[in-house]
């Protein structure tokens, strides 16, 4: 397949342009910092431009057949007083809108995008979400906006939107699951390999079309983990 990548210098990006390229695909990589891009390889295409610009947006659809978005703003810390939530944080929302606009001009019907547990009706006010929430308010918000906007989309775009828990750097193959509706707590975690691997394999296999999927490794909590809902796949 062809696939686009949004956020390739991200800690996710980077490993779902690999996976990408190891499951053997041609990638087109959108970076703002080319260095910060460590992969070279025959089949990668580095993109250089900012995901809020219609024209970059057009050249990364063409020619391609699906896409994984990766963007965000790093959050840098775990208090509030290292956080500056004063950015503006619109990158989400207004990359996706110019995506699904884009999308079926070049008839490119796969999307998968990566969005935060906590975000849109994953708000579920719990203990975890609204200390997310508090913490990292525009950041959420933002993923908020962009899950609005693809629930009200158009169906002939086919996504999958991924809200994760905190991402670490750990290895491949742990158990994980993915569901439609959990309560999570700050136990909740997923490897950047694990959720590439995932990523990419939904853009191959589709197996969740149409869904918000929240995605984390068992929790300490069993109450928790007995109540949560597994998504259902498509096929
Ligand atoms: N890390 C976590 O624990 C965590 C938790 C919950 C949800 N998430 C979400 O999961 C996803 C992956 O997280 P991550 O930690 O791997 O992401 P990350 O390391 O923060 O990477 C974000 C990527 O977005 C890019 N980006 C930001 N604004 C851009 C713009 N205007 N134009 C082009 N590129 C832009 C960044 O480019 P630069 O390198 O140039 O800045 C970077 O490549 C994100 O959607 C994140 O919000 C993460």
């Amino acid at each position: 397949m062809k696939i686009s990548v949004l956020g390739a210098t991200g800690g996710t990006g980077q490993a779902i342009v690999k996976q990408a390229l190891a499951n053997g695909h041609y990638v087109k990589a959108l970076v703002r910092r080319p260095e910060g891009l460590k992969v070279r390889h025959e089949k990668l295409e580095v993109f250089i431009g900012d995901a809020r610009d219609p024209d970059i947006i057009e050249t990364l659809m063409e020619g391609q057949d699906a896409v994984i978005c990766s963007l965000g703003i790093p959050a840098a810390g775990t208090t509030r007083a290292e956080i500056d939530d004063s950015i503006k944080t619109d990158v989400c929302m207004v990359s996706t809108q110019l995506l699904f606009d884009a999308m079926p001009r070049h008839n490119v019907a796969r999307i998968v995008l990566m969005s935060t547990h906590g975000a849109g009706s994953s708000n579920d006010g719990s203990d975890y979400c609204n200390w997310l929430r508090d913490l990292v308010k525009n950041r959420v918000y933002d993923k908020d906006d962009m899950e609005a906007f693809i629930a009200g989309s158009d169906a002939s775009i086919k996504w999958t939107v991924i809200r994760n828990p905190a991402i670490y750097d750990g290895e491949k193959g742990r158990d994980y699951n993915v569901y439609t509706r959990i309560t999570i707590d700050r136990s909740s975690k997923i490897t950047y390999l694990d959720l590439a691997d995932f990523a990419v394999s939904e853009v191959e296999e589709a197996q969740h079309v149409g869904q918000f999927l929240s995605i984390t490794e068992p929790l300490d909590n069993k109450n928790f983990m007995a109540s949560a809902e597994v998504a259902p796949t498509c096929r």
